[in-house]
C-alpha cells in the first residue's frame, strides 16, 4: 500500500536540514527557523522539527544500534544512508505514533534517491533493528566508552573531560539535559534595566503564550505554552528570545548612563541590545567580524554603532569604560540547542580555542581606559576557555586585575535582580554554570579591571 508513496514534507525537510548538517556544518536550528521551514505546515514543521533534533540528540545511541544491525561504522556509510538510516532508527526506537512500516518506507524512500541498491540496504538494516531495550542491548558490551556514548548520546572523550573536570554524576547530569528540548526564555526589550523587571510589569501575557517566572532572573520570563515567535509582540521586537543565563551575562558589567562600552564579538545582538537599553546616552560600539552577521545588529539593536572588523586587530581607538568580550568558543554549553556540535567537536578544540581567546582578550584589554572593566564570558563549560584563558591574561599583563564576578552577583542578588542566591551560580570569584543545573545554558564568565 505505501508502495511508490513519495518522501513526506516532514521527512523530506528533516533529510535536508541533516545532510546541510553533516555536509556543509550547518545549524540545525538555524535551519528550522529559516525561510524554507516556514513553507510547512505547523504539523509538518513540528515533526520535522522533532525528527532532526531527535536524530542529532541521539545519535550516539542510534549508532549503537545501526552497527548492530549492519556490522558496519555508520560513519563510513554514505551520507544519504547514513541520514535514512538515523531517520529510520530514531523513529523506530523513540517515536511510538509513527507505524514501523511508514518509518522503514519513507528512509527507503529517502535512501533510493541514490540507487535501488541503496534502497535495499537501508530496508535490510532498517529490518534487522535491533527492538530490545538499550539497557539489555548494552548487558554484553565490554567497552566503557562506547557503552556511555550509546547510553548518554555523547563522543566518550567528552563524557570522560566532564567527568574528571567535574564529577561522574554532574558530567550525567549535563549529559541528559542535552539529550531533552531545553527551555525558551524570553527577555521583554521595556524590561531591559533595573531590578523591577518583569515581576513589576505583572504576568502580562503575550498573545497565546502562557509564561512562569524566570529561573534565575527577575526580568526573565519562561515559555510554558505557546510560540513566541509568532506574537505580534516578538515581530516587533518587544521581547527577545534568550537563554536566561545569556540574559544574565552582561548584568556583570553594572553599565552605567553615558559610559561608552565596547561589545566585541557582539553578533546575533542579545547581549548588545540589553547594554544598549541599560547605558542611556552613552556610546555603544558593536564589533562584528562577519559582514552577515552584522547585519543582524544594524537591524536588532537600533543606536548601536556597528562596526564589521576582527576584535584580535581592534580597528578602534581605545578609552572604553566598559568591554564585553563573549568569545567564540566551543559552545559545550549550548548543546542541548545545538546538539550537532557535540559530533564536530574535536578533543584538541577547547586548547585550539584557548589561543584564539586569550589572544582576543589581551587585544581587547588593551583598549580600556585606567579603571575599565572588561567581562569575558564563553558558552562553553571546558575549564582551558574559562579560567586557564583568565589566568593567562593576568599572568601576561601585569596592568589587569580580577574583580570577584561573585560581589557583583551578590550585590543583584541584594538589589532583587536575582531569583536564586548569588553563591549558586559561582565557582570562586568566577559565574561558573553548567547547563541544566539551573534549567539554562552553561556558560563562564569573569570580570577584569584595568589598574589606575
Ligand atoms: C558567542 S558569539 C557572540 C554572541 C553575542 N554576544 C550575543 O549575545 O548575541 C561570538 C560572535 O563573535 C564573532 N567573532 C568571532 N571572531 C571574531 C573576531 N575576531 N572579531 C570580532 N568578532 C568575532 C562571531 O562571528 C560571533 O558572531
Amino acid at each position: 500500500m505505501l508502495e511508490g508513496m513519495p518522501v513526506a514534507p516532514a521527512r523530506a525537510f528533516a533529510r535536508d536540514v541533516l545532510l546541510a548538517v553533516e555536509q556543509r556544518a550547518a545549524y540545525a536550528a538555524d535551519m528550522l527557523h529559516g525561510r524554507p521551514a516556514r513553507e510547512l505546515s505547523p504539523e509538518d514543521l513540528r515533526l520535522a522539527t522533532e525528527l532532526v533534533m531527535g536524530v542529532l540528540r541521539w545519535r550516539g545511541q542510534l549508532d549503537y544500534v545501526l552497527e548492530r544491525a549492519a556490522r558496519r561504522k555508520v560513519e563510513a556509510m554514505a551520507p544519504l544512508a547514513r541520514v535514512a538510516l538515523r531517520l529510520g532508527a530514531y523513529q523506530l526506537r523513540f517515536l511510538t505514533r509513527v507505524p514501523a512500516q511508514a518509518a522503514v518506507h519513507q528512509s527507503v524512500e529517502i535512501a533510493k534517491a541514490e540507487g535501488p541498491h541503496l534502497g535495499g540496504f537501508v530496508n535490510a538494516v532498517l529490518r534487522h533493528l535491533p527492538r530490545e531495550p538499550l539497557a539489555a542491548l548494552l548487558g554484553a558490551e565490554a567497552d566503557l566508552g562506547r557503552r556511555r556514548e550509546a547510553e548518554f548520546s555523547h563522543p566518550a572523550w567528552l563524557l570522560e573531560r566532564w567527568s574528571r573536570n567535574f564529577s561522574p554524576q554532574a558530567a550525567d547530569a549535563v549529559a541528559e539535559y542535552d539529550n531533552q528540548p531545553p527551555p525558551v526564555a524570553i527577555r521583554r526589550a521595556a524590561a531591559a534595566v533595573g531590578t523591577e523587571g518583569a515581576a513589576a510589569l505583572g504576568p502580562a501575557p503575550v498573545e497565546g503564550v502562557e509564561l512562569a517566572p524566570g529561573r534565575i532572573l527577575r526580568s526573565a520570563q519562561r515559555v510554558v505554552a505557546g510560540d513566541v515567535t509568532k506574537t505580534a509582540a516578538y515581530r516587533r521586537r518587544a521581547l527577545w528570545v534568550q537563554d536566561e543565563a545569556s540574559q544574565l551575562i552582561p548584568w556583570l558589567l553594572e553599565p552605567l548612563p553615558g559610559e561608552r562600552i565596547l561589545d566585541a564579538c557582539a553578533a546575533p545582538g542579545g547581549k548588545a541590545a540589553w547594554l544598549r537599553a541599560a547605558a542611556p546616552g552613552g556610546l555603544l560600539v558593536a564589533l562584528e567580524r562577519h559582514e552577515y552577521r552584522a547585519r543582524l545588529l544594524r537591524r536588532r539593536v537600533p543606536g548601536a554603532a556597528v562596526v564589521v572588523g576582527d576584535a584580535g586587530r581592534l580597528p578602534l581607538a581605545g578609552g572604553f569604560d566598559a568591554i564585553l568580550l563573549d568569545a567564540p568558543c566551543t559552545g559545550t554549553g549550548t548543546l542541548a540547542r545545538n546538539p550537532e556540535i557535540r559530533w564536530r567537536l574535536r578533543p584538541e578544540d577547547p586548547a585550539r580555542l584557548a589561543q584564539l581567546q586569550l589572544a582576543l582578550l589581551r587585544s581587547t584589554a588593551a583598549a580600556l581606559r585606567p579603571r575599565g572593566r572588561l567581562l569575558y564570558s564563553v558558552c562553553s563549560i571546558e575549564p582551558e576557555e574559562g579560567e586557564d584563558v583568565v589566568a593567562a591574561a593576568l599572568a601576561a599583563d601585569p596592568r589587569l586585575e580580577r574583580l570577584p564576578a561573585a560581589t557583583v552577583l551578590a550585590r543583584l542578588a541584594h538589589a532583587g535582580a536575582l531569583t536564586v542566591a548569588a553563591t549558586a551560580l559561582t565557582a570562586g570569584d568566577d559565574l561558573r554554570l553548567l547547563p541544566g543545573a539551573l534549567g539554562t545554558d552553561g556558560f563562564f564568565a569573569a570580570l577584569l579591571r584595568r589598574r589606575a
